[in-house]
């Protein structure tokens, strides 16, 4: 059995106060909650203090990105070992607003992983179709590329420690989720490829998460998917309330 992982994507929100004002909030709420692995990725800026405050919690820390390069002359970015000097556990790589605003292309995406995993962090990487690809019945083509893109060059020992995110762009911060049906589909594809590519073994110990509009009311039916193994959440993870009743959704 695979163990439902949610992890809230706060993208570019909340100062140092409001984030701990949040996870403090969690971390008393969901304290008992131990069926569900419960992730909160914070921006650059929050993740020390997050990681203080959550220090001895059952809520585990994760970065939203990061720069392949060690170290270096590279203004503005960040390393691997620095996300994981910070405390992280986990980092995001690949998500469609890094694909799409600042061009993040497969090849980066892989860089991304193999730096993430050679620092000892669990990357959890984005794959997702945009609204004109999937009209164009190009989704399959789309999940494909995306995977075989980020995971060339990967061991099977190196893809027990990765997570896949299925995010459908039209879905994402626009309230149309995808339907149980429509998201399964494209998880069950993604267990195929990396089975064929990994072994089966490997591919039965995946956790593929769903992001796009997950909300609390919404979370129950995706999850009872067989290849749906746990929510990236964008907008119902700013809210202590909101986030809250999706992890409590999601515990037995
Ligand atoms: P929303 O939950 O706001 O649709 O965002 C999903 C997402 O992008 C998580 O990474």
């Amino acid at each position: 059995m695979r163990k439902p992982i949610i992890a809230g994507n706060w993208k570019m929100n909340k100062t140092i106060t409001e984030a701990l004002e949040l996870v403090r909030n969690l971390s008393i709420e969901l304290k008992d909650i131990k069926d569900v692995d419960i992730l909160v990725c914070p921006a650059f800026t929050a993740l020390c203090s997050v990681a203080q405050a959550i220090e001895g919690s059952n809520i585990k820390l994760g970065a939203q990105n990061l720069f392949w390069e060690e170290k270096g002359a590279f203004t503005g970015e960040v390393s691997a070992l620095m996300v994981k000097d910070a405390h992280c556990e986990y980092v995001i790589i690949g998500h469609s607003e890094r694909r799409s605003i600042f061009k993040e292309t497969n090849d980066y995406v892989n860089k991304k992983i193999k730096a993430a995993l050679k620092a000892g962090l669990l990357p959890i990487l984005c794959v997702g179709e945009r609204l004109d690809e999937r009209e164009d019945n190009k989704t399959f083509d789309v999940i494909a590329d995306h995977v075989h893109g980020a995971l060339e060059g990967l061991s099977a020992d190196d893809l027990k420690n990765i997570i896949i995110a299925y995010e459908p762009v039209w879905a994402i911060g626009t309230g149309k989720v995808a339907t149980p049906d429509q998201a399964q589909e494209v998880h069950a594809f993604i267990r195929k490829i990396v089975a064929d590519n990994f072994g089966k073994e490997v591919s039965e110990g995946l956790r593929i998460q769903y992001g796009g509009s997950v909300k609390p009311d919404n979370v129950k039916i995706l999850m009872e998917k067989p290849d749906i193994d746990g929510a990236l959440v964008g907008g119902a993870s700013l809210k202590a309330e909101s986030f809250i009743a999706l992890v409590q959704a999601c515990s037995k």
